[in-house]
């Protein structure tokens, strides 16, 4: 696995465009796609899920997104915490609303990782891999991490907010709690890093696409480009849930986005926990 090496951030611009200037930007480069969708972009909230999760706007047939500079109180999954620094992260979530009557969507979490991959394979990053169930990460190192959350107020029918958190450029020395080795998009594109509008709009239209394709085929439509870029896949590993760890080979994911974990007595679907690759031949620390 290639060391993780933080160079100092580039010189940032004397200024930062104001908000709508770059929702403007945005709007320009999604193109043909732009009516789809509504972008709020802002200095600080505390959280752009928390935000679109207690005030979910009504389903208009678009997709509204709430871009933030700053996050007071950014959330990861299982109850973790979410660094990002202005001009080195792009944190953003987007509201993607379902037919009334429509199950749970299983899987969407899985979606949403492959979609971001494909954008970001689409701007030259090259050796993305999906750590279920959606941890982008370069070479084996995270680059983005994402929570899907389901918003279910009885008036409004089901949406789901989807937050993702991308490094542009980290903090040289940047410890991340939790984290073995993080990354940032100056890594992985030798420095050069598309503006935010120009990567937020490719990622808001290559969601658009997947979710279409999820929509009228459900996750087996995309079940087979999530596998195509499973870190682990047959490899050992290790599920740590809140109070107990299992270990087996990482046999995929199911239909329903489940990981498949092949054990010593059959083979279990796993349905949340952190998977972590285990060493062969002695115990993890
Ligand atoms: C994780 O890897 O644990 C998920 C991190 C998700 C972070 C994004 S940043 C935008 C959105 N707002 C949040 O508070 N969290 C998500």
């Amino acid at each position: 696995m290639r060391r993780s090496h933080f160079r100092p951030p580039d010189i940032l611009p004397a200024s930062t465009p104001p908000p709508n200037a770059l929702q403007a930007a945005v709007i320009t480069h999604l193109g043909a796609q732009a009516p789809r969708f509504v972008i709020d972009w802002v200095d600080e909230c505390v959280s752009t899920n928390t935000a679109l999760i207690e005030n979910t706007p009504a389903d208009d047939g678009r997709v509204h997104v709430l871009v933030a500079e700053r996050q007071s109180a950014g959330r990861g999954r299982r109850g973790r915490q979410w660094q990002s620094w202005p001009d080195g992260s792009l944190t953003f979530s987007s509201v993607w609303h379902f037919a009334r009557g429509t199950p749970a969507p299983a899987g969407l979490s899985l979606v949403a990782g492959v979609a971001v991959a494909r954008a970001l394979e689409r701007l030259g990053v090259v050796g993305l891999q999906l750590k279920w169930p959606n941890d982008v990460l370069v070479n084996g190192e995270k680059l983005v991490g994402i929570l899907v959350e389901l918003s279910t107020g009885r008036a409004r029918g089901l949406a789901a907010v989807i937050g993702i958190g991308i490094n542009l450029r980290l903090p040289p020395d940047v410890r991340i709690e939790a984290q073995a080795g993080v990354t940032d998009l100056a890594h992985a594109l030798d420095g050069d890093v598309p503006g935010r509008p120009a990567l937020l709009a490719a990622l808001l239209a290559e969601l658009d696409n997947l979710l279409a394709t999820y929509a009228s085929g459900g996750f087996p439509a995309v079940k087979g480009a999530w596998e195509q870029r499973n870190a682990f896949a047959e490899l050992p590993v290790r599920i740590c849930g809140d109070e107990a760890s299992l270990e087996g080979i990482c046999a995929g994911v199911d239909d329903d986005g489940a990981l498949l974990l092949r054990t010593a007595t059959g083979t279990q679907r796993i349905l949340a926990g952190d998977v972590s690759l285990r060493p062969l031949g002695g115990d993890a620390p």
